[in-house]
């Protein structure tokens, strides 16, 4: 099969047309003919970066490899910069899988993002029975700073937090009750960001969240304990500059309502940069029938990506993986019927989706950064 560099061919390409022209309404057939130039360029042309996370061990597939190359100008490891990826033991670090990524990422000229420094999930075996409230703090600035410091100068933005807050956990702050939390004290996430600013201070320091998006009283509040947090710690000179909207949205809701768009703009004019850090369309919900599905999940990711597209702080478009061959949400979010998920812009053969129409349709019709 004659891959060329953008990883199809041209005649899967104009087949992944053919399905987009065959009903997918606003994601037509004539820009999909249009040339196969990369969501990258698309974005870039607008003055955002797009991308998609990836793991080591996907880079061995050599077509999807290609694919990712030509597709993104910026990555994130899902799982490489992990508290159990990096820390075997609680004496020892292995950057063995980050640096190889990192390696292959600037050959390629692919910026390479960190996700995540603290955080409750993908914490190693050996953390439960290690940590006390005496040590914690002195392991998280010992981890945050030895990462940091190893990728000074490499990687230019970091998800310093990830997931703090969770209004269900009943505090008054709506932090989230956490081993961070128990052990360091609510202080933690100021504490983070100041050692990240130490060991780099170059780096764009993140606080990355999920569940942002929905109407209702429940996300309304989430969003007022992220926005008191952040606007706290603008007060208190922390070196926070940005909000990573995680962005695992699900096809059927309705993500672009007036209480999120409040949000966006209160967080702009604090003056932080916002980004889309792990797009995915969830699709339970959704019929079986993949040409209805792939609508459905198409038009969320258009008026998603159109919506947030709005903000100018928004100049980063990251989803989390790039072809639905390798998914979290295959195993995290299955499909009730067990067909196969369609959460990205290729398909499991490599080929585009109309998601990759939507992306490419939101980058041409947003205005330039
Ligand atoms: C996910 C990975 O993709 C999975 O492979 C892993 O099993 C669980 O974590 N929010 C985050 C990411 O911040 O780190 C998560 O990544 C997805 C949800």
């Amino acid at each position: 099969m004659n891959v060329n560099r953008h990883g199809w061919t041209r005649r899967s390409f104009l087949m992944g047309s053919a399905a987009t022209a065959a009903g997918l309404g606003i994601f037509g057939a004539t820009r999909a003919l249009a040339s196969p130039r990369p969501l990258r360029a698309y974005a870039a042309d607008k003055g955002i970066l797009f991308g998609s996370s990836i793991s080591g061990q996907v880079l061995k597939d050599s077509l999807y490899a290609d694919l990712f190359t030509s597709q993104c100008a910026i990555t994130v490891p899902e799982g490489s910069l992990k508290w159990d990826t990096l820390r075997p033991t609680p004496y020892r670090y292995d950057f063995s899988g980050g640096d190889w990524l990192y390696g292959m990422c600037k050959s390629h000229e692919i910026l390479m993002r960190g996700h995540t420094l603290v955080w409750e999930g993908a914490l190693p075996k050996w953390f439960a029975a290690t940590a006390n409230a005496e040590n914690a703090r002195t392991m998280m600035l010992d981890h945050i700073s030895t990462v940091v410091r190893h990728y000074a100068g490499k990687v230019p933005s970091w998800d310093v937090v990830n997931e703090a807050v969770q209004i269900e956990d009943g505090r008054p702050d709506g932090l989230k009750i956490t081993p961070w939390l128990r052990m360091v004290g609510p202080e933690y996430i100021e504490t983070a960001f100041q050692a990240a600013h130490e060991a780099d201070p170059h780096a764009t320091l993140v606080y990355n969240e999920n569940w942002l998006e929905p109407e209702g009283a429940g996300a309304e509040r989430k969003r007022n304990a992220v926005l008191t947090m952040l606007t706290r710690m603008k007060k208190n000179n922390v070196p926070v500059h940005g909000l990573g909207i995680q962005s695992h949205v699900y096809a059927e809701m309705n993500i672009t309502g007036g209480g999120f768009k409040r949000f966006l703009q209160q967080v702009s004019d604090l003056g932080l940069s916002i980004m889309i850090t792990e797009m995915d369309v969830r699709e339970k919900n959704a019929p079986g029938d993949i040409a209805i599905r792939d609508r459905l999940i198409a038009s969320q990711y258009y008026k998603y990506l159109s919506f947030m597209l709005q903000f100018p702080a928004v100049k980063t478009v990251i989803t989390w993986g790039l072809s639905d061959r390798y998914t979290w949400i295959a195993t995290h979010n299955p499909r009730l019927d067990a067909m196969p998920v369609r959460p990205l812009p290729y398909d499991a053969e490599l080929r585009p989706t109309p998601v990759w129409d939507a992306i490419r349709s939101a980058f041409e019709e947003t205005r330039r950064r």
